[in-house]
């Protein structure tokens, strides 16, 4: 467990949505803009789906910010897209405003591939610690994140615990334990893929592929995704 994210109560709402936020970079070509334009435009939509899950049944929204493999990306989109997230990060009074308490998964600052900057490790720090008094819906930014580099990782902490490899073993060492079963993955963008994200959590989850970019992503494709869970 990251020692970053606090314990809390359980949040109101009953839904894990867990969101690929794919086509930044096609959406801004399309209208012959640069990549980093789409990324800005991803971010900002990104607020805007917030603000659309807090009102509805979703207690957990996860999405994938930047992955383990993204480090290749050229250096000045890896260097925009670092500052997109120091901008996520930021927006502290406004998940405030939502109640909402923001946490990170990802490899370990400390860990021996570890190569986030400190700049954003102080974003992440800081807006974990300065939402951690709500109580409403939890988003998790997975940055530096890869599910089978988590997956290893737990394996390997639960052999230097001394404890015998089980399904409830490895789980008690993902980066986050508290995050519950994903009820339903999106994608965006057309891509018919799942590309090492949250590979345990969503053993069993709902899965929508929506041709949408994410910047077009919305409350309308949002209830679309929640439609695919089974009612309770
Ligand atoms: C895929 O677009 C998206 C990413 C590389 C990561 C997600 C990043 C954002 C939504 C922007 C900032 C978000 C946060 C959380 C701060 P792509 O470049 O792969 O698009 P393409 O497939 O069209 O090239």
């Amino acid at each position: 467990m990251s020692p970053l994210n606090p314990l809390g109560p359980p949040p109101p709402g009953r839904l894990h949505v867990a969101c690929i936020m794919d086509g930044n970079g096609r959406w801004a070509e399309s209208r012959g803009l640069p990549r980093t334009a789409g990324h800005t435009a991803g971010e900002e939509n990104l607020a805007e789906v917030v603000r659309a899950a807090v009102q509805r049944d979703i207690g957990w929204l996860t999405v994938f910010g930047f992955s383990t493999e993204n480090w290749i990306r050229p250096r000045p989109e890896v260097r925009h897209i670092l500052g997109l997230h120091e901008r996520l990060f930021g927006r502290v009074t406004e998940l405030n405003e939502n109640n909402v308490r923001i946490r990170w998964i990802g490899r370990p600052f400390d860990g021996p591939d570890a190569r986030t900057p400190k700049y954003v490790q102080r974003a992440i720090r800081k807006a974990i610690a300065d939402t951690a008094h709500n109580t409403g819906m939890v988003l998790t930014v997975a940055f530096d994140y890869g599910g089978r580099a988590e997956l290893m990782g737990a394996v390997r902490s639960a052999r230097a615990a001394g404890q015998r490899i089980t399904p409830a073993s490895i789980e008690s060492h993902l980066h986050d334990p508290t995050l519950p079963p994903v009820d339903v993955m999106v994608r965006t963008s057309g891509e018919i893929r799942v590309s090492n994200f949250l590979l345990w959590q969503s053993a069993g989850a709902a899965i929508h592929f929506t041709d949408t970019p994410w910047p077009d992503f919305d409350a309308a494709e949002l209830d679309a995704a929640i439609a695919l869970v089974p009612a309770p």
